[in-house]
């Protein structure tokens, strides 16, 4: 069986294409960027609808294979910006009536959670899922997911580019601010985690301070927010190994891209004798072949759907 996925939650426009035993015949995006911005809605929108075809082209080129080929189409159905969610939804239901498919919505924070660990084989680990939106601390329980701890306010990825606009440093900023931090010192910056919850807003206005002051340089300011960041993250991540008993840690979503912050959560793991594990950059941001497969995972759940922007993955 080979299931079509169709990314479009947030600024990325991905299609994969993945087979039932979880192989990857193609996984093609592009992705909405902004020289000072954020993301501005309606350009993301305009932005998808006018790579669409041409990623889909690419996609069935790289995979050989071809619409007879595909059982269903999966797309990610939430949670997202509404102008995004809509123009994929209005994108797959044209391909859908056109080449007779069936369309299956699925929740775009779950498909991070099975594809990391589908490509890891693992059966039990913590997910620590930082993305743009989301920073969560989640296990599986009885096929629910159940969110342990998560961000009071912002999402690590959000913070980053936020403090990346302060900078002037464009969207997104998460590998920019990781490459500023790689020749900077530590400043203290306030540490905010409460239970198992976390909180980034105190430290992104204590940043933006520390930026209009002119005190310290770009390179200290980006090394120190990641510090604390992800130092705040590595705590909530261990609190839920020790207290679950597992021994395995997934760091899933467009955050795990930082080598940085892989580096102490596997140091983290190390030390209590768990182990760590991360997706290839290419599966850790947004894309396609994880709504395929996470498609394919609830492919007997009927689902009539049209998008759903505030769904949780403790919702499914
Ligand atoms: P969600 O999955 O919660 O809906 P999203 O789809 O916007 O959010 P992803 O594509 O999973 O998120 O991740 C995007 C985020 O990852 C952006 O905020 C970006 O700045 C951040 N990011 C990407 N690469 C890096 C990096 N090397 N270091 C830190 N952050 C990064
Ligand atoms: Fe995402």
């Amino acid at each position: 069986m080979i299931i079509l996925g169709v990314e479009s939650t947030a600024h990325t426009f991905g299609i994969g294409i993945v087979t039932d035993k979880g192989k990857i015949l193609a996984n093609v995006k592009d992705s909405y960027t902004s020289k000072d911005a954020g993301m501005i809605p309606h350009e993301i929108a305009e932005h998808h609808e006018k790579v669409a075809e041409m990623i889909l082209k690419e996609a069935f080129k790289t995979a050989k294979v071809k619409w007879e080929d595909i059982e269903f189409i999966a797309y990610s159905a939430g949670p997202g910006l509404d102008p995004a969610l809509w123009k994929g939804y209005h994108i797959v239901t044209k391909w859908a009536k056109e080449h007779r498919k069936k369309l299956a919505g699925v929740n775009h924070c779950c498909a991070h959670l099975s594809i990391g660990k589908m490509w890891n084989k693992l059966k039990d680990p913590v997910y620590l899922y930082v993305s743009g939106v989301n920073t969560q601390v989640i296990i599986q329980e009885k096929n629910k997911y159940l969110v342990l701890g998560e961000t009071l306010d912002i999402g690590l990825g959000n913070m980053l580019d936020k403090f990346g606009r302060i900078l002037g440093l464009g969207f997104p900023s998460g590998p920019k601010i990781e490459e500023l931090a790689k020749k900077g010192k530590y400043i203290e910056l306030p540490y905010a985690v409460k239970g198992m919850d976390v909180s980034f807003s105190g430290l992104l206005t204590k940043a933006q301070q520390l930026v209009e002051r002119k005190k310290s340089s770009k390179e200290d300011l980006c090394f120190s927010l990641q510090e604390t960041a992800f130092a705040m993250c590595a705590e909530v991540a261990e609190r839920a190994l020790a207290h679950t008993g597992k021994k395995e840690l997934l760091l899933v979503g467009g955050v795990g891209a930082n080598k940085r912050f892989c580096e102490m959560l596997d140091l983290m793991c190390r030390e209590r004798n768990a182990k760590f594990y991360k997706v290839p950059v290419d599966l850790a941001g947004d894309q396609g072949a994880m709504i395929a497969w996470e498609g394919f995972l609830r492919k007997d759940e009927v689902r009539e759907m049209t998008i759903n922007p505030h769904w949780r993955a403790d919702e499914v």
